[in-house]
This record gives structure tokens, sequence and C-alpha cells, in this order.
């Protein structure tokens, strides 16, 4: 299935799929989720659209009001429709002339009314109890039900639960829904995920959604990596790096660390691993910077460069980019080299660098972990140390420095 097949809102929907995968434990993802997938259709039918988004409700909370709006949404008959209402009511206001107006409306015959007068009269009805005793809601009930744009109509409703519960995850539905409104492409969309959902990371991952390689991303994205690279990006934001146009990302995997860099203000950045599975999904997510020419994911392997050189960053798979010289080179994958000080020693004297190790000794793949950040900096000697510094997390610690070598 390739991507550009798909409708924003497909698009969004298997963006969200995969943003569940990545983050379980963000629920509110897959209400957003299932709340676009009843959206997603191309040609909007009304009321599986409006029938959906109850189902939402249902699934996010047992708010006690959702039944009753429902059937005051969907039924179809004026008495019906009035019967409904009424239970809404009844349900919100506990005054007894409505639980009379049931029964009364109970024993009519709706074959002697029809069903546009029965809509007025109700109407008239509401919009009477709303002046006259003061029932604001109802107000809000009529334009709940002569709302003909479902979008809308979900909008009012989730306005008008919210008001009622005051409850966050109704907050948190509205807000969404707010957005999908107003969404017509994918970029707002991302956008919103970016800005609402808080989770920068939330923007660089919509790679996830073909399904590729899914385990390696999500393991790239796991909780430890995302933090220990905001870490990253952090820590070189406090030094004063305003002269640091560009870098070169060793080892650099999926592309993750690029995209945050960039969003730092970094302007051209490569990065390098000898894993070629690696190269596309680095494209992908540095698409932008990769169509502008300001990013580019070379398969090589890190020992094979000339680092006295790089300014000459020739691959044996790809076209050669140029970078005029590097301000800073980059290894976050420090536990991974086996022949570390024969690699170390390859970088120039004075080079700007910053490096991550760990103590995750349970992997096969760390070949060369450090217990302490006292032993990283031994290994990492330097001609100024701008920066060291440990980052304890689930089931490791990482170690960074930051330094001239
Ligand atoms: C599991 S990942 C990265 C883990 C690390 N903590 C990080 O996020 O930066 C390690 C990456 O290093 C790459 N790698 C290991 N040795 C390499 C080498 N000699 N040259 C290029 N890439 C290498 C692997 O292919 C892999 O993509």
């Amino acid at each position: 299935m390739s991507m550009h097949k798909l409708s924003p809102y497909q698009r969004a929907s298997c963006i969200l799929l995969g943003l569940e995968t990545v983050h379980p434990e963000h629920d509110v993802i897959s209400k957003v989720r299932f709340t676009m997938e009843s959206l997603s259709a191309e040609t909007i039918q009304r009321d599986k659209c409006v029938e959906d988004f109850f189902n939402l409700l249902k699934v996010t909370k047992d708010y006690p009001i959702t039944p009753f709006l429902e059937k005051m949404v969907f039924t179809k008959t004026g008495p019906d429709l009035l019967q409904a209402t009424l239970k809404v009511m009844d349900y919100l206001t506990y005054d007894p002339s409505f639980k009379n107006l049931q029964l009364l409306l109970g024993q009519l015959d709706s074959t002697v009314i029809d069903d546009e007068k029965f809509e007025k009269l109700l109407i008239n009805f509401l919009m009477k109890k709303s002046e006259d005793e003061g029932f604001g809601f109802c107000t809000e009930l009529v334009s709940v039900l002569l709302e003909k744009n479902p979008f809308i109509q979900i909008k009012k409703i989730l306005e008008f639960c919210h008001d009622l519960y005051q409850d966050d995850q109704l907050r948190l539905l509205k807000k969404s829904y707010e957005h999908f409104v107003t969404i017509g492409s994918e970029a707002p969309f991302f956008a919103f995920l970016y800005q609402h959902l808080t989770l920068r990371i939330f923007n660089d991952i919509k790679v996830v959604l073909l399904g590729e390689q899914k385990n390696l991303l999500v393991d790239a994205f796991s909780k430890g990596q995302v933090k220990s690279k905001l870490w990253l990006v952090s820590e070189l934001s406090k030094l004063n790096n305003s002269g640091l146009k560009n870098a070169l990302v060793l080892c650099g995997w999926v592309g993750l660390l690029p995209h945050l860099l960039f969003k730092a203000g970094f302007q051209e950045i490569i990065s390098v691993d000898f894993d070629e599975s690696c190269q596309s999904i680095a494209l992908r997510l540095n698409k932008l910077e990769t169509d502008m020419g300001r990013f580019n994911a070379v398969t090589e392997d890190i020992f094979n460069l000339n680092y006295k050189q790089l300014r000459l960053l020739q691959s044996q798979h790809d076209s050669a980019q140029i970078m005029d010289c590097v301000d800073l080179l980059i290894n976050t994958s420090c536990e991974h080299i086996e022949a570390f000080d024969e690699w170390y020693a390859k970088i120039p004297e004075g080079q700007l660098v910053v490096l991550q190790s760990n103590d995750f000794f349970d992997c096969d793949q760390h070949v060369n972990c450090v217990n302490s950040l006292a032993d990283f900096r031994e290994q990492t000697p330097m001609g100024e140390r701008l920066f060291s510094g440990a980052l304890p997390l689930e089931n490791y610690t990482r170690f960074m420095v930051i330094g001239y070598k």
C-alpha cells in the first residue's frame, strides 16, 4: 500500500495506528484514531459518522447522558424525537413536568401530527423552557438538534457533555474535534498532534504508518531512545552553539536525531549507518530536509570514513554529499562499537564531538558498554570537555560527553 494513494484522512488514521503502537500509554491516541476512523470515508455518511462518535463517547467513559443524547439525535419521527428530548431534560433537571409530558406523549396518536410540525413544536417548547424557566441547556439542545453538519453536531454534543461533566477526557476529545472540523490536509493534522499531544516526537514518526520494519521503529522510538536524544539536543543548546550549522551523525539509525537537530536549527546533516535498511526510513523521516538537499542518509561503515577529509564524504553506495567542514560529529551508539579505541583514534584532534554510551550490558549488540560515566570519560579523552553527564532511564543509564577531542 503506497502512501500517496491514501487520502489525508486515511493517512492520518494510519499514522495514529502507528502512534498507538509506539505509545500505548497515551490512550488519547487510540481515541483520536477511533474518531478519525469514523471520519475517514471520502464521502462522509452523516449517520455513520455520528453513530461512530457515540460509540467513541461510550468507550471513553460511561457518561449517563450519552444514550439519551444518542436517541435524541437519531430519532426520526416527531413524537419519538420529543420523547427522547424529554428524557434528556428529565435526566438533566429532575423537573416532574418532563415526566408528565412524557406520559402524555405516550398516549398521543403519532399519526395525527406530521413530523415537521412536531419538530417545530419541540423547538418552540425547548426555547420557551430556556427563556421562561432558565433551562439554558435547552438552547444548546435545539442547536444540537438542528445542526446539519455532522462534524459540528458532534462538536456541539461534546461541548454540551463537557459543560455537564467537566471531564478532562471530554476536554481532550473536544479539542480533537475542534481540530478535525478545521483540518483539510495532513499538515495541520500533524501540527495538531504536535501541539496538543505535547510529545514533540509525534511529528516525527509518520513513517511508522507504513508498517515496514515496525519492530525497528518501535525500538528506535522507545522512551529511552527518545529521551536520550532529547537530552542531547537540550544539553547541546545550553552550550554556545550558534555557530554550529552542520552535523555528521554516525550510526545514525533511523534518523530520529537528525530530525530533532533540524528542529533545533541545524542546516545540514548527514547520517551514516552500515545497516542499509535504515537509509530509506531516515530519508523519509527527514523528507522535508532531504527534498531541500539538506539531509542525506548514507549506508557506510563508520570505520571506512576518512575523518581527516570529512568534507568529502564519499560512499560506495551513495552519491557524495559535500560538507565544507564538519561542525559537529555525533555518535550516540558508542556501546555498539567493538574496536572503539581504533575508531576514536581516527577522529582528528580539535573536532567537536557529542558521544553517548550506556550500561545496558544485556543486549547482544552492545559490545562496548561502560559501567559508569567515569569509565566513559576515560574511554573518550578530550582536549576540552564541555559537558559530561548521566541520564537514568527505565532499564539502563545513558552517558554523554561533549567536547573538543
Ligand atoms: C541500535 S542503533 C542505535 C542505538 C543508540 N543508542 C542510538 O540510538 O543512537 C545502533 C546503530 O549503529 C549502527 N552501527 C553499528 N556499528 C556501525 C558501524 N561500524 N558503522 C555504521 N553503523 C554502525 C547499527 O547499524 C545501528 O543502526
